[in-house]
Formats: C-alpha cells, sequence, structure tokens
C-alpha cells in the first residue's frame, strides 16, 4: 500500500476508535479529538523510549491544541492543575534539578517512558478509571507533540516564584507563597 494510502487507512482507523471508545459515553462533557500530525516527520509503529519532538516548533503547536481538546478538562488549561489531577508541569520537575547533564537526559528519558505509558494506558486503579487510555485516539506523534508542549511549561513555577520573590521583599514573597498553599 503507498504511504499516503496507508496513512489515510490509519486515520479512519483513529477516527473511527474515537467514535466507538467507551469512554466517550462516560465523559460526554468534551469528545476526545484526534490530531493532524501530517507535518511531522513520521515515527512508525515502534514506540520511542525518548521524545523524539523536544524543542520542535510545530510539534508544540500541535501539542498545544492536542492538550487542550483531550487533558485540559481534567489536568487543567496551559496545565495548571486545579487540584483533580496532577500538575503535569511538575512531570520532570526533579530531572531540571539535576546537574549532572548526563544523569539529568537520563531522567527525561525515564519520565518520557513514563509519560507514554501513563497516557497510552491510563491510569486504572482499583478498577476505578481515574484517567482513559488514550491508545488509539491519539497517535505517538500526538502524544509526543503534547510532551513537547508540556515541556515548555514546566518551568513555570520556579519563574513565577522568582519573579514574586524580587518583585517583593524576602518576607513577604515567603509568606505569600505560603499562603497559597
Ligand atoms: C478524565 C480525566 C483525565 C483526562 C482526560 C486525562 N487525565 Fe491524565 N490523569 C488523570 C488523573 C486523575 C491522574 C492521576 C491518576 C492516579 O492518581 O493514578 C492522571 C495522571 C496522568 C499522568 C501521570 C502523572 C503523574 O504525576 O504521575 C500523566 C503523565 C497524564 N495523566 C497525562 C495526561 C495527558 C497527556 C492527557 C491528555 C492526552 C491526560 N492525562 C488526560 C486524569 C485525566
Amino acid at each position: 500500500m503507498p504511504p499516503s494510502l496507508r496513512h489515510l487507512v490509519a486515520s479512519l482507523l483513529i477516527t473511527s476508535a474515537a467514535v466507538v471508545s467507551p469512554f466517550v459515553h462516560a465523559h460526554g462533557d468534551v469528545t476526545p479529538q484526534s490530531v493532524d500530525t501530517k507535518s511531522l516527520p513520521q515515527l512508525g509503529d515502534q514506540w520511542r523510549e525518548e521524545n523524539p519532538y523536544r524543542g520542535n516548533k510545530e510539534a508544540i503547536r500541535i501539542g498545544t491544541s492536542a492538550y487542550a481538546q483531550n487533558c485540559a478538562r481534567c489536568h487543567g488549561l496551559e496545565a495548571i492543575s486545579g487540584g483533580i489531577a496532577p500538575d503535569l508541569r511538575q512531570l520532570d520537575r526533579d530531572c531540571m534539578s539535576q546537574k549532572d547533564e548526563v544523569k539529568k537526559q537520563a531522567c527525561f528519558k525515564e519520565i518520557d517512558g513514563y509519560f507514554a505509558t501513563s497516557v497510552r494506558r491510563g491510569k486504572v486503579r482499583n478498577g476505578a478509571v481515574y484517567m482513559p487510555p488514550f491508545e488509539g485516539i491519539l497517535n505517538q506523534e500526538a502524544i509526543w507533540s503534547i510532551k513537547a508542549y508540556l515541556e515548555t511549561v514546566r518551568a513555570m513555577p520556579a519563574v513565577a516564584a522568582a519573579k514574586a520573590a524580587s518583585a517583593a521583599a524576602p518576607a513577604a514573597a515567603k509568606s505569600s507563597a505560603s499562603k497559597k498553599q
């Protein structure tokens, strides 16, 4: 089958999977969206262990809207969690404070693997679906695009905290930070 036709078949499959997916009914407020990722380097069927799109502008653009359509209703607009689900800006925060560059890259890779598995399989604990699986709804390109987007917002809490600290006296910054807790 020529690649273009194969792509068409693949996107039809994705569309029908989205239509029959049971969680469309379980969480009927927002229909999960399949995401157009044709403008990105295609990744094939083999799942990558690491985000191949880090810093890729087009992936970040696609990931921003894919996040808004599929994840924001639980994880919060612009990845700022309202408390229902984990704040995804924090996902690889521990890696950011890692000073050894080799360890830092290993840390990113580990978090990437955890991220992709979480999104593909969802989160089910004691039989309760906390997060639906996205396998078959979002393709590999879309899932790594969302990660690329999340990487652009991960530094925000630290940046915001630093701004608050420099704008106010240290004592005032401390008390406003503790009020937020
Ligand atoms: C129906 C609500 C819901 C939707 C939609 C949802 N999630 Fe989640 N997600 C959760 C909850 C709740 C958890 C925490 C589950 C747990 O505690 O086991 C979670 C956990 C995660 C985790 C693990 C976080 C951690 O700190 O361990 C990742 C990564 C994640 N979600 C990514 C996503 C992405 C990306 C999307 C969109 C493609 C998404 N989620 C859509 C509710 C949701």
